[in-house]
């Protein structure tokens, strides 16, 4: 009897990385594979220095749901229903490649995992290393990959993803809109894109308003325009834009 090796979720999320762009790839520890090293992107404010401890990592599970309703008012899904919702707007189904981008400790990641499962892939990527320890303790699975990686400049090859999400992180990195466009450009031709990132007050951001928000709080606040207009000029249709208080999701398709 021959037996042959089936390819882990980690070496098949390394398959779906830019040909030649890496040279001998490291793991950090268990769990997953760091491809920035000593090169992460910048931390520029108090949030994203959060979002690199070990505390913050702990906690953030627990936390999130609350941070989410404060954000998104009463009426906002819980845990359960948003992962469900987000999930059926990326349309995913057994056997399809969703990469979760600014993963954090993976609790999307490895509830996609779930949902391609048993032949697909869900592809957690995140700059920190405090978070990607706790994704692959509390959210792995056969289907279940994790990366250390920059969202700015995603290491993955041109549309190989049958989905992309990148939930509530958007508003945490510095170049967001390069970020849109590499969401769009690592995605196949008829894949589902979903983006959950702030809505700023009254919907509209001028400069000056949106620069005084952004320096209070430490996260970059959008316009109701501003990632449903990128996506459109990017090519994508079937735009909709869900609103949940001072939270919007954007589901778009790429052509
Ligand atoms: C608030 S967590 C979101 C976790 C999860 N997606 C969710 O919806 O709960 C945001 C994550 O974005 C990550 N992040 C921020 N800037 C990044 C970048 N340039 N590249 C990769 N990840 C980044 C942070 O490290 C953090 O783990």
């Amino acid at each position: 009897m021959t037996f042959t090796a089936q390819p882990t979720a980690a070496g098949r999320a390394l398959n779906l990385l830019e040909p030649g762009r890496y040279g001998r790839i490291h793991t950090a520890g268990p769990g997953y594979y760091d491809l920035l090293g000593d090169n992460p992107p910048p931390v520029r404010n108090l949030a994203q220095r959060m979002m690199r401890t070990r505390l913050y990592s702990a906690g953030y599970q627990i936390g999130r749901p609350i941070g989410f309703r404060l954000a998104s008012g009463l009426k906002a899904p819980g845990r359960d229903s948003d992962r469900t919702r987000v999930a059926s707007w990326l349309g995913l189904r057994s056997g399809a490649t969703v990469i979760d981008i600014g993963c954090g400790p993976g609790n999307f990641t490895g509830w996609f995992g779930t949902q391609v499962a048993p032949d697909g892939l869900a592809v957690g990527l995140d700059a920190s290393a405090a978070m990607l320890r706790r994704a692959s303790a509390d959210n792995s699975g056969s289907c279940v990959a994790y990366l250390r990686g920059d969202a700015e400049n995603l290491p993955f090859a041109d549309e190989v993803a049958d989905a992309v999400s990148c939930l509530a992180a958007l508003y945490l990195i510095n170049e967001p809109f390069q970020t849109v466009c590499e969401l769009v450009r690592v995605l196949k031709p008829g894949g589902r894109v979903v983006i959950l990132t702030t809505l700023i007050p009254g919907g509209t951001r001028t400069p000056a308003r949106g620069a005084v928000l952004d320096t209070i709080s430490g996260v970059r606040w959008f316009g109701s325009r501003e990632i449903t207009g990128l996506l459109a000029d990017l090519g994508c249709t079937g735009i909709r834009q869900h609103v949940d208080g001072l939270a919007q999701t954007v589901v778009a398709t790429k052509q």
